[in-house]
């Protein structure tokens, strides 16, 4: 009886190894937040920015640690003098910064049907309003709306990891571990990350995006 045991137990650990290493292949060999430390995260460092007009529950909502932010085209911006298009977007104030190596990771999901939105942005930059714009068209998640990063996004949770290095003035965009652009920044003395659904030239008239597993992460040398 003695001698069987280690037999099982064996192949019990196995199978749980396994399935560990099935998992963390599943979102790319590449660790992107290697090296950084992950930093508080909660309702004190970001704020909802939504139609002026309306409710914060009716653009946004957070359940079982599910972001859902969505929004019409024709709604309005979101304060009374902006003049830009409609959004619902998750800004990550606690963290404005200037210097150093920041890195925002999450785990995103677009609907079928979202389009013409930009999904994640990094605001500040100078004389352009961003450093970075992703956004969806027809399916297709581009670095603003140039460069191709995945044909086609729809309906899937992806890890996205964006590392802006201010020092060295570059920013990096991982999707499930795999490096998919290296951009320029593009100047500026503070930077803010953003998430969520903001409209773009040819919208959608309903575009939403989620987000989960949300951290802003820092290099510590
Ligand atoms: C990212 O990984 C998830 C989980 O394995 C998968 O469902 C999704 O299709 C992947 N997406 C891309 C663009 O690689
Ligand atoms: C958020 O986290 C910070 C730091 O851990 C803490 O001081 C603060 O009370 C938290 N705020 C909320 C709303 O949970
Ligand atoms: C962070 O930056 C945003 C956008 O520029 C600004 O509205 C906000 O006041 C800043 N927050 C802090 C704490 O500096
Ligand atoms: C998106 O798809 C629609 C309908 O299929 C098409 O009319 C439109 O030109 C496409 N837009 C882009 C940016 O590809
Ligand atoms: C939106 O349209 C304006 C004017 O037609 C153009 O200058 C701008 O590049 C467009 N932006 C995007 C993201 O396609």
């Amino acid at each position: 009886m003695t001698c069987l045991f280690p037999i099982p137990a064996f192949f019990f650990l196995a199978i749980i190894l396994q399935i560990a290493i099935q998992q963390s292949l599943a979102w790319g060999h590449f660790d992107p937040t290697k090296g950084f430390i992950s930093l508080p995260f909660n309702r004190s460092y970001y704020h909802i920015q939504k139609p002026y007009d309306l409710p914060e529950d009716q653009r946004y909502s957070f359940i079982n640690g599910v972001h859902k932010c969505w929004v019409y085209s024709a709604d309005k911006p979101h304060s009374l003098t902006s003049r830009t298009p409609a959004r619902t977007e998750i800004a990550i104030q606690g963290y404005n910064y200037s210097s150093g190596n920041w890195q925002f990771e999450g785990y995103g999901y677009i609907p079928y049907g979202t389009s013409g939105v930009c999904i994640m942005q990094i605001f500040g930059a100078r004389p352009h309003a961003t450093t970075l714009m992703l956004t969806v068209h027809n399916g297709t998640l581009s670095y603003y709306s140039s460069t191709v990063l995945v044909p086609y996004i729809y309906d899937e949770w992806f890890r996205l990891n964006v590392i802006h290095d201010v020092d060295a003035s570059k920013v990096k965009v991982y999707i499930n571990g795999t490096l998919k652009i290296e951009a320029n920044g593009r100047g500026g003395t503070s930077h803010t990350f953003k998430c969520g659904v903001y409209a773009q030239n040819v919208s959608s008239y309903y575009m939403e995006s989620c987000w989960k597993g949300i951290k802003i992460l820092t290099r510590c040398d």
